[in-house]
Order: C-alpha cells, then structure tokens, then sequence
C-alpha cells in the first residue's frame, strides 16, 4: 500500500532529513519505490528509484535536498511494474508541477491516453503521474489551482489520496476520495501524509479531511474546501494521545485484528479496481477458450482456488480444476499443454511451491496468469499478467484480507464468465461490515467457551467448504490447537468415533444446506457435541443447533464469504486468550521461499 508525505514551511531549509524520517515512518505500509520532490523558487528536484528507504536515499543524496516544500512516497506498484519511472512522485509535462498518490486510480489507462491525446507530455504507467496530468489539464485551460483540483477530482475514478505542489508557489494542495488522509499543524510547518504514523513525531495536531475536500496547507495554516461548491469549510484540529505503536496498529492490539477490520475497504477498492481493468476481460477471453482450466496454490490461497472453483462451475458452468501447487507437478504437469490456461494464486507472490509448478507448466506451454497481492514479486513477473490484489500490505502471518479479496475476484471473474453484472457484488463490502457488527462479540464469547479445547473440527459443503478448510486452517495457525476442515458429509465416514460430550464442532453452512447440515448437526449433538452454526439466521437451524452465528442475508455465493468473518475472529480471540500472539505464530513465516 503506497504512502505520501508531504510539507510545508516558510523559507527554503533543508528538507531532505525531514522527508527521509517520514518515509521510513510509512515503511509499515509496505513498499517496492522510494522517492522525494523538494520545491523552491520556481525549481523542483525529484528523485526516486525502486528499492528500500535506506538505500534509494543514500544513493541519490536525498539528504541534501533543499526547499520550502516537499514531497516524499513510497510505491506499492499497482499500475506499472516498479521501476524508477514509475516511483513517485511525479512531474508534469513541463516540470513545474509535482505530486504523489496513494491508492489507484481506476480509469488510469484510459485518463493517460486522452492526456497523450491532448498533447501533454506522460513518461510513465503509473496512476500517480494520471493524478498529477489530471490538474495539469485544467491549469493549461486556464482554471485556478482549486477549480482544477476540483475538476480533475471527477475525472478521477478510484480509492486514493493525492498531494501536489507548484514549483513558483508557497503551498501544497491535498485531496481524497476512499482512502486516509491526515493533516498535521507543527510550529512553523504543516505537513499532510496518508496516516498518522509519518506525522506523529512533527505535531499531535491534526486535521482529518473527509473524501470531497481539498486541503491547502501553508507553513502557517490549512484551510479545507469543498470540491462541490469550493466553499471554506470550518475544521476544528483535534490533538492525538495514542502511542505510535497505537497508532502503526490503527489502534488495534494485532495488526491480524487490524486486517481484519479492512476486510470491507479493501473489499471496496479490489471491486472498482476489476470494474476499471482492461486484464480481467484479456483472462476473462483467454479462460473461456482453454481446454482445461487449473487454479494453482497453496494453504489459504488454495482454500481461494478451492471456491473459485465452485463460484466457477456453479455461476458459470465452467469447470476449473483446483490443485495445491506441488501436486499440480506430481499429476497434472504431464498432462497440460498450450491449450489450457492456469491461473496461480500467491499473496506474496513469492511461494516456492507455486513458483515450481509455474515453472512445470510453462514448461509444458501452458498459458499462466496470475493473481497476487505483492507487485513486483516474482510471480508477477513470471506470468503473463497478474491481477493485483489490491490489499496493501498484509504484516500478520495468518493470511485475513488477502484471502477475502482472492475469493472476491475469483467471484467476480465467475460473474464476468457468465454475462453477469457484477453490480450486484458491489454490496458486499457493506455485507461484511455488518457481518463484523453483527457476529464479533457473540464470537467473542464462543471463543471462551470452548477454548479449553485442543481438538475440534470445522464442516462445510459445497462453497462452504473451502471456508470450513479455511477456518480450520486459521484456528490450527495461531491457537496451535488441532482443527481439521472437512465436508461436513464425510463426517460421519470416520471422524464421528471422536466426538465426546462437549466436542466443539463448528459448521458453515449456506443458504441452500440447511436441511443438510439439520442432519449434521443432530447426528453429532446426540452424541455429546456443543454444535456451532455460522449461516444466514433461520429458525430450522436455531431450532437444532447450540449456537447460531447469524450472518446477514445475502445469497449462495456471497453468504460463504462473510463466514469466513468469524471464524478469523474466532481464531484470533482463541490465540490472544491462550496467550500467544497471532500475528506472529511460532515456527511459521510470511512467505515461505522453501521447497
Ligand atoms: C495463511 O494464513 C498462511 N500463512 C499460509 O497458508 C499461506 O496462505 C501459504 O503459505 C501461501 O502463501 P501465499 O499466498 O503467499 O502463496
């Protein structure tokens, strides 16, 4: 997930040591460019390149930059390949205007065209530069620097924060639709960054703009306006208290809790992403026409795969053969050719299993496609063109949000195989919020109920089966107790020997199983299990089973979604009560490099 920084004071000083510190402050966020644009008397000097803070910085003496105002980001590519090209911030066409973003810009492709056609000068990919054209192509018309701003604000689609300065000037303009955006009020200096942490050590007074609003900042003072009207709107700065662990955790304990709670943002934000991408059609094209179709991944991105390919056969009648990666080498390798299409599915992009059968596929002539959270990674680059997840950067171990949005494009690419209008999935970030309101604190207290408890099993069927792999899968990562996800159909081939009074035993079931998982249900609880139901609320299931974690109506594909809701938190409350800490579970790493 990018960030932006940017400052303002009076006279020209030497800016480079401020502009550094920040962006080691908004490193958290995850990043693959570093760059910095200090403005003075009419100059700026801009300089960036793809690499670490440290590094990309010593390299180009950003120390020594000077100036009244500057600017620093830090790149999580999306739109465009990291290169130094593509860092930010940007210029315009003649140099005098300079600006950065985060977020994407979802019309991208299609804003950099028209801005080559009318003649403006674009040197990169990246969506960033499409922000800072967007207020150049007003200027040349000869509006205002607000009025500019607040037309090139509907021309610009997406989930962003931007900031932009001009050279000949003694401010620096700030706006956002979607994303955060914090403005802080030092003596002598105001500066504006994406989140708190880059501002915290310069001031505790801050003002928090709204989507809609464009910011000014002086050395001296801001002012917010209205894109709307461009009327002044009144302010008050508040003052921060909390401590910057506090803050890097949006006041969350864990940063898996965290993540969790982005689950509908980023939601939001892959779903305007696809809407606005010229690739989904691209693969949407090339899978319609394979001979056979693989979904290649490992662990929780499998569990993806897994219900994609149920979203898949059922939405669009298009069978698509699930695989974890390794076996994807031991059984199906010999058999694929150029005639069939995979798509390989990593948050990191960097899993030496996936890579491996990557590798066994092209090998064979296999078209591959990929979907990955880490641009850059070397997934990305292996395969013809990956999706990108959109999630930011995921620091817990156990994968949360990143698995949502996998599952979410796999539904969307479902709907887009079948003619469908994928407007109707633009509810379900809304769904998940109110899921999160509706189920934490029941699940809250589940979690002590039963975490006395080693062994317990998750059950599922159909597209809830890959979601009870998943929840079982979570809970045996960070409580270190023994969770095996199965079908719930299969229970009683075997497992049902094990249950004794008291034996949790958690079902997810969807809209259309209910009768099934009534049968599930009772032939465990006569033999002692505490039965726990994660399903749209239904007096049938309320009638037989313990407990019933209600989830907001919604369908068969969306409803399996939101139940992976509480059975993260579920996980999550589990590990914190035994103490342990989830974001770092022992003996398991983010990203696993090893065969
Ligand atoms: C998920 O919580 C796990 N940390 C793990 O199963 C993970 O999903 C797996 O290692 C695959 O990682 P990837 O998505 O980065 O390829």
């Amino acid at each position: 997930m990018c960030g932006i920084f940017g400052y303002v004071t009076s006279d020209e000083e030497n800016l480079g040591p401020i502009l550094i510190e920040a962006a080691k402050r908004l490193t958290y966020r995850g990043y693959d460019s570093v760059g910095a644009a200090t403005l003075n008397n009419g100059k700026v000097d801009l300089r960036k390149d793809v690499g670490k803070v440290e590094d990309v910085s010593a390299k180009y003496n950003f120390a020594e930059m000077r100036g009244s105002r500057g600017i620093t980001q830090l790149r999580w590519a999306t739109f465009g390949e990291p290169s130094q090209i593509n860092a930010q911030p940007h210029i315009d066409s003649d140099g005098d205007l300079v600006g950065a973003h985060n977020g994407n810009v979802v019309n991208n492709v299609e804003l950099r065209q028209q801005f080559i056609d009318e003649g403006m000068t674009v040197r990169s990919q990246n969506d960033g530069e499409t922000c800072v054209h967007g207020v150049e192509r007003y200027l040349n018309r000869g509006y205002e620097f607000i009025d500019a701003i607040r037309l090139a604000y509907g021309d610009l689609q997406g989930d962003y924060a931007f900031v932009i300065g001009r050279a000949n000037d003694d401010k620096l303009y700030a706006f956002k639709k979607g994303s955060g955006m914090v403005v802080g009020i030092g003596d002598g200096f105001t500066c504006v960054s994406s989140d708190l942490p880059s501002i915290l050590p310069l001031t505790r007074k801050i003002v928090r703009p709204q989507d809609g609003e464009i910011v000014t900042l002086w050395s001296d003072r801001v002012e917010v306006r209205s894109v709307k009207d461009g009327r002044v709107i009144e302010r008050k700065p508040e003052f921060v208290t909390e401590s910057m662990d506090a803050v890097q955790k949006g006041g969350y304990p864990h940063f898996m809790l965290k993540e969790i709670h982005e689950q509908p943002q980023v939601a939001r934000e892959l779903l305007h992403l696809l809407d606005g991408s010229p690739e989904v059609e691209n693969l949407v094209e090339k899978m319609k026409k394979a001979r056979h179709l693989y979904f290649v991944a490992c662990g929780t991105s499998y569990h993806a795969a897994l219900i994609g390919s149920v979203y898949f056969a059922q939405i669009a009648g298009r069978p698509a053969i699930p695989v974890l990666a390794p076996q994807f080498i031991a059984q199906y390798a010999p058999a694929v050719g150029y005639e069939d299409v995979g798509v390989f599915v990593s948050q990191s992009g960097e899993t030496k299993d996936v890579l491996n059968a990557l590798e066994a596929a092209e090998k064979r002539g296999m078209a591959s496609y990929g979907l990955a959270n880490v641009i850059g990674s070397t997934l990305t680059k292996a395969t013809s063109f990956c999706l990108p997840l959109c999630c930011g950067y995921e620091i817990s171990v156990p994968a949360t949000k990143t698995f949502t949005n996998q599952v979410i494009t796999f539904l969307y690419l479902a709907y887009r195989m079948a003619g469908r209008d994928t407007r109707e999935l633009e509810k379900i970030p809304e769904l998940m919020e109110a899921t999160m309101d509706a189920t934490s604190s029941q699940v809250e207290s589940i979690a002590k109920d039963i975490n006395q408890w080693n062994d317990m099993y998750c059950l599922g069927y159909g597209a809830t089966f890959p979601i009870a792999l998943e929840g079982a899968l979570k809970l045996k990562e960070i409580t270190y107790a023994h969770c095996e996800g199965m079908l719930s159909t299969e229970f009683k081939h075997g497992p049902l020997s094990a249950v004794s009074k008291g034996f949790p035993i958690i079902f997810v079931a969807g809209p259309n199983d209910v009768p099934l998982i009534i049968s599930g249900v009772n032939e465990v609880k006569v033999r002692g299990a505490r039965t726990i139901v994660i399903a749209e609320d239904d007096p049938r299931l309320r009638a037989n089973a313990d407990d019933v974690i209600a989830l907001p109506k919604s369908d068969a594909n969306i409803s399996p979604l939101l139940g992976v809701l509480p059975l993260q938190m579920l996980s999550y409350h589990m590990s914190v009560m035994r103490g342990f800490d989830p974001d770092f579970p022992r003996n398991l790493s983010k990203t696993l490099t090893v065969d």
